[in-house]
């Protein structure tokens, strides 16, 4: 029976490139919507870039631009990692969009007919200076319990405590630095707690799908019961704050001027605003696809830190806007590089731009993500030498090496000809169960599984072609000798029917290269689908290599930070160096210096070289920037003074934590001429966050 599904992905905040963590979440849902599109299913397939909230409305005030500027330089990014990824979304959209714009103010309206949304007056933190009521990770102050200097507005970084904003000793703002206020607003709520929606969310979070499925995963029910009670009916759900003041970068709120939506509950909804402008494009009709009680699936892949909202939020949401609610919720824990977490703003890893850019195959990733994923919420590590190891021993060395094995005796000897001895019919349905066993996985995610066994197939295609020794029967070989041409014949033939079975099973993963195995190799005039693989192949026309194995030295270019190539050093010209190669102003201004106020500055155990800064560079947040100045300044001698960060220069993973940027000092080429090392300083009157240039 053919199915109809609607797929996404989570939305990326808009206001930063993809990292890695993205591009896993990509590859994971692409292999399965690829899986279930080789079955014959219907499958809408939907992204789209989540634009509103403060942190994306203060960036593009501190760079002088619109938000919706913003958000239109970073969706602008978006498609060459999509494609340089072989991500197949069938349409990339906007929260900030007319779609998105009635949708959530339908539902929205629909919520307060069903009567759950309530209006309460709050207290809350606002900075006077700015003229915005400040949310809680632009407040910072000393930890009530620890007393911890500079901790942010809703936990304690060292003590772990979590309280309100309005707990902290001496509070400030971030953003200017000024005493915030406590003012009161009106906000608007949905009533979780309602005795409907936490009975809803019962059901819903225990129940099963329309194909009999769980909707949740075993650990994700796990967290939700937590969230919601155990059926005693002591739900520990409360009503949900879903509006902010002005100024935002939001969705207004029908009849309440002056009030958005958080963008927590318009981001979701991005989901069917991105399908409803893919609707309009091709011409489905959006509200019969998503008919309540139709038969369109509904499966949303989403990371761990997001459960709550999709778990919770979003089904409630729309079960009484009286809309359709999701069937499926696939959440997958993090990547971590080398064992180490990455920031989810700053992402810090692998950049998976650089990636592309030194000439990595899009394949080996998408190949190792898949072999360490499973339908699990677990973690997983991009390792390099384990990276190596599986490209180049496993998908190189047991799979792509079947081909170029068995096809040169077949072009050599029987002109593209494949022929097997005997009946093959036993040999097709192993390969159709085969293939059957690994699309289950696929759709279950079990994709490591899948590769194992995947892998453990092409050891015995390997082993099968090596017990026969086709190389000793081609040995002399004669157009006379036909029972051994039979045989030469055969042995390449089964190695060849294999590896295509092989290749239909690694297809949703490996697209780019089945496409080519399937056309190139095998003459097809289009793409694999599931049933091909037990259909045993009649021809092949000649091998072309098909996969490069990976340099070691490509990590090593993928880790290294590109570097600045220093001259030698000249003696006699002052400061030891020639000036530089000449730039544009476009150069120049790519950099971004800035102001910036050294607020802490220390030693760094264990290193000669290094001081660590902590710098206010008017960002709303500090940085930590190392800085090779030790020989050049007492750390106390720094604390509170100006200098000039270059703003822009990508994190750098560094042996004592990541950098975040530069600051600029004076110093001769030469580390042998002891000419010292001088620190920028700007003239007094600049402030943190002011532009050089
Ligand atoms: N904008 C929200 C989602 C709104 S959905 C209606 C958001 N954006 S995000 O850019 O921070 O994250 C997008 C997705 O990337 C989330 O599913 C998140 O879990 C995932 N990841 C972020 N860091 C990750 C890793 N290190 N590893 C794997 N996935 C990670 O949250
Ligand atoms: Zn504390």
């Amino acid at each position: 029976m053919s199915r109809t599904l609607f797929v996404t992905t989570a939305l990326p905040y808009a206001n930063g490139s993809f990292h890695i963590g993205h591009i896993m979440e990509y590859i994971q849902a692409d292999i399965w919507v690829r899986s279930m599109r080789m079955a014959g299913h219907t499958v809408h397939f939907v992204g789209a870039d989540d634009t509103h909230g403060a942190p994306i409305m203060l960036k593009a005030e501190a760079e002088g631009i619109t938000p919706q500027q913003l958000v239109a330089r970073i969706a602008a990014e978006r498609p060459q990692y999509l494609n340089g990824f072989k991500i197949q979304f069938d349409h990339w959209h906007s929260t900030d969009s007319p779609e998105n714009v009635e949708l959530s103010q339908d539902i929205y309206r629909q919520l307060r007919s069903a009567g759950l949304i309530e209006t309460r007056s709050i207290e809350q933190f606002y900075d006077p200076v700015k003229g915005m009521f400040l949310p809680d990770r632009y407040i910072k102050g000393e930890c009530p319990k620890c007393h911890a200097k500079d901790q942010y507005g809703d936990s304690c970084e060292v003590c772990g405590a979590v309280y309100a904003p309005t707990e902290l000793i001496e509070p400030y703002s971030t953003l200017t630095n000024a005493k915030p206020l406590l003012k009161t607003s009106e906000h608007f709520f949905f009533k979780l707690s309602d005795p409907r929606c936490v009975e809803f969310l019962q059901n819903w979070t225990t129940g099963e799908n329309t194909r009999g499925n769980k909707r949740l995963q075993s650990e994700v029910l796990a967290k939700t019961r937590e969230w919601l009670g155990h059926g005693d009916g002591e739900a520990n759900l409360g009503d949900w704050d879903i509006s902010r003041d002005a100024p935002y970068f939001g969705i207004e709120i029908p009849d309440a001027p002056g009030k958005y939506f958080y963008v927590w509950l318009d981001a979701p909804v991005g989901y069917l605003a991105s399908l409803k402008a893919y609707c309009n494009k091709v011409g489905i009709d959006f509200n019969t696809l998503l008919d309540p009680n139709g038969s369109t699936e509904q499966v949303h892949f989403i990371g761990k830190d997001i459960v709550y909202f999709h778990a919770l939020f979003w089904p409630a949401m729309l079960k009484f806007a009286g809309r359709k609610t999701p069937d499926q919720l696939n959440v997958h824990g993090f990547i971590t590089v080398s064992g180490e977490k990455m920031s989810k703003s700053r992402g810090t890893g692998i950049s998976p731009l650089r990636y592309l850019e030194i000439g990595m195959n899009a394949e080996w990733l998408r190949y190792y993500i898949a072999a360490k994923l499973n339908s699990h919420v677990e973690d997983i590590d991009f390792n390099p030498e384990d990276f190596i190891a599986r490209v180049n021993s496993d998908l190189v060395g047991k799979y792509i090496n079947i081909a170029s094995r068995a096809a040169n005796f077949i072009s050599k000897y029987f002109d593209g000809e494949l022929r097997y001895q005997g009946d093959t019919s036993a040999v097709q349905a192993n390969w159709a169960e085969a293939a059957e066993r690994i699309r289950n996985d696929l759709e279950a995610r079990e994709y490591g599984r899948a590769i194992r066994d995947i892998m453990a197939q092409a050891d015995l295609i390997n082993q099968a072609f090596d017990t026969a020794q086709p190389w000793i029967v081609a040995k002399g070989l004669t157009d006379a000798d036909t029972e051994k041409r039979t045989l030469l014949q055969d042995i390449c033939s089964k190695a060849l029917a294999g590896f295509k079975a092989l290749t239909v099973m690694l297809a949703p993963i490996l697209p780019a290269l089945s496409h080519r195995v399937a056309t190139e190799l095998f003459g097809m005039n289009r793409d694999f689908v599931w049933s091909d693989a037990a259909v045993a192949p009649t021809r092949i026309n000649a091998f072309k290599h098909l996969m490069q194995r990976v340099e070691p030295s490509m990590l090593d270019a993928l880790f290294e930070p590109p570097t600045v190539a220093t001259p030698e050093p000249q003696s006699h010209i002052p400061g030891g160096e020639p000036i530089a190669e000449t730039i544009t102003i476009d150069d120049f201004v790519k950099i971004d210096l800035r102001v910036a106020r050294i607020v802490n500055c220390e030693h760094v155990e264990g290193s000669t070289k290094l001081l660590r800064l902590t710098l206010d560079a008017g960002e709303g947040r500090h940085r930590n920037v190392f800085s090779g100045i030790k020989s050049a300044y007492q750390p106390e001698a720094l604390n509170g003074r100006l200098t000039v960060l270059v703003a822009n220069l990508a994190p750098r993973k560094m042996k004592f934590g990541v950098s975040e940027g530069m600051v600029l000092a004076a110093s001769h080429a030469d580390d042998k001429v002891d000419a010292g090392i001088y620190l920028l300083d700007p003239a007094s009157g600049a402030q943190p966050g002011m532009r050089v240039r």
